[in-house]
């Protein structure tokens, strides 16, 4: 077999393309049963989300609505700066809707606590946050997502959406970088 796409560049494989696979395809069963006859309108954040997000809705079986949000809370770093902004808006009105909120890591919990003040002021019927990875040794403000792919250790991981100063996203496992890399 080839080698896998940048391995040179992780200290290890965290996540196999595989592990990812099963347990989007078992997020989304249990998505599809809790949202059933809802018309969930779903949003990924841009753009770490995006390859987690059109895996997960290609396996529900139920109708949905998707949409975007694009936010910022990091330089170019490891860290998040703490100043999130929106930097893309939607347009359509959540008012009264079911809205489950996929992100792809909840890491100090600054982004998803900010994101959810706004969006629960524009008064939906519900939000729901979905993420694929969790790292709650990192938290910063008291926040969990009501679901939550996998539990990952105080690591830097890319891959699966997820960047380093904008590189990695297209990798289909995810991975610990080299601290090198980023030093
Ligand atoms: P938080 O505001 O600290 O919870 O950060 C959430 C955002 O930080 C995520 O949407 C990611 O874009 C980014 N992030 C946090 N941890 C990692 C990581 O280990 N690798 C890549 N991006 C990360
Ligand atoms: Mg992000």
């Amino acid at each position: 077999m080839s080698k896998a796409f940048a391995s040179e560049d992780m200290s290890k494989i965290l996540l196999t393309e595989e592990e990812i696979q099963k347990r989007v395809k078992e997020m989304a069963k249990q998505l599809s049963d809790d949202y059933r006859d809802k018309n969930p309108l779903m949003i990924a954040i841009l753009r770490g989300a995006v390859l987690f997000f059109s895996d997960l809705v290609r396996e529900m079986d139920i109708h949905v609505e998707l949409n975007f949000l694009a936010i910022s809370s990091y330089g170019s770093g490891t860290e998040s700066t703490g100043d999130v902004r929106i930097q893309y808006d939607m347009q359509e009105s959540i008012k009264d809707r079911h809205v489950i909120v996929v992100e792809d890591i909840i890491d100090s919990g600054r982004t998803i606590t900010h994101l959810k003040e706004i969006l629960e002021a524009r008064h939906p019927a519900s939000i729901a946050v979905v993420a694929l990875l969790d790292k709650p040794s990192r938290r910063e403000v008291e926040v969990e997502g009501e679901y939550v792919g996998f539990t990952v250790p105080n690591e830097f991981v890319v891959g699966y959406g997820l960047d380093f100063a904008g590189k990695y996203r297209n990798i289909k496992y995810i991975g610990v970088l080299k601290p090198e890399i980023y030093a």
